[in-house]
């Protein structure tokens, strides 16, 4: 893992975008991971940035976000489909017909949407990069804990916890779904480059344990330890709980050192 602790949450967005544009430079064909809820959001407007100053495009980009609720209507303002059309799609030059959910069409059996869903990443050739928040039990997309590590696209049940997170979003408590459908672990670790962004005092238990815990499915992102390029991007609060942070800081200062003496060289 790579393991970046940066002053707050503005430059883990930077860092974040940097990633996505070097991607998109050299692959403009690129396949990208998409993540919701309110981390992300500041990437997708550095992202945003980027696209209006003409330093990236998204033309040729195809993308497939983790999850979506379902029995949601996609044009619910709460839907993930929505989150994506205001916070990044719209304001890009994205074909939304290469924007992709798991999300349950009229009359389609749920059961479905999960091969359906794992079948069109493989025919796009897999994801490039992959990007994703955490939730404070330690999940991603919305693999709770106890989710299986060789799990594929499915439907889950929300925890209370997660359900109390995500509240806020909803008028009413009645109008909130308890089910979605998310990409699995496994589909997870198929990415072939992964970014996890965490800022914030409330996500550093969940940094700690799973950065470093042991491998567990109550900790459903340190199952991310097992992949072989992961790029943690975190605020200071969200490393707080780092046993090893001087060591991780290190390490990235040796990296710079020896970036700079090959620049120089
Ligand atoms: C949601 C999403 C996750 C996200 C997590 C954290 O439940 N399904 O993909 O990472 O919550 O959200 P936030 O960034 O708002 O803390």
């Amino acid at each position: 893992m790579d393991i970046v602790i940066l002053k707050d949450s503005d430059q883990v967005a930077a860092y974040g975008a940097a990633l996505f544009r070097r991607l998109l430079h050299d692959k403009p064909d690129a396949v990208l991971g998409l993540a919701t809820g309110g981390t992300p959001i500041a990437l997708y407007r550095r992202l945003i940035a980027d696209y209006s100053d003409a330093m990236l495009s998204f033309r040729e980009a195809t993308t497939f976000n983790l999850d979506e609720y379902l029995g949601i209507d996609p044009r619910d303002p709460q839907s993930y489909r929505s989150y994506m059309r205001r916070e990044l799609f719209d304001p890009v030059d994205i074909d939304i017909a290469n924007t992709f959910l798991p999300e349950c069409a009229a009359g389609e059996n749920p059961l479905d949407v999960g091969p359906r869903y794992e079948q069109l990443i493989r025919s796009k050739g897999g994801i490039d990069l992959q990007i994703l928040g955490i939730g404070q039990n330690g999940h991603i997309g919305f693999n709770e804990p106890t989710s299986s590590l060789v799990s594929r696209t499915r439907i889950k049940t929300l925890t209370r916890e997660t359900l109390a997170a995500n509240r806020r979003y909803f008028d009413a408590p009645a109008l909130q779904p308890q089910l979605a459908i998310t990409m699995g672990i496994a589909s997870i670790m198929d990415a072939r480059d992964i970014v996890l962004l965490a800022t914030g005092s409330r996500k550093a238990d969940a940094v700690r344990q799973s950065i470093e815990g042991p491998v567990s499915s109550m900790w459903p992102a340190s199952a991310l330890q097992m992949h072989e390029r992961v790029t943690v991007l975190l605020d200071d609060a969200a490393a707080s709980q780092l046993a090893q942070r001087d060591y991780y800081d290190w390490v990235q200062q040796q990296k710079q050192e020896l970036l700079n003496e090959r620049g120089g060289a």
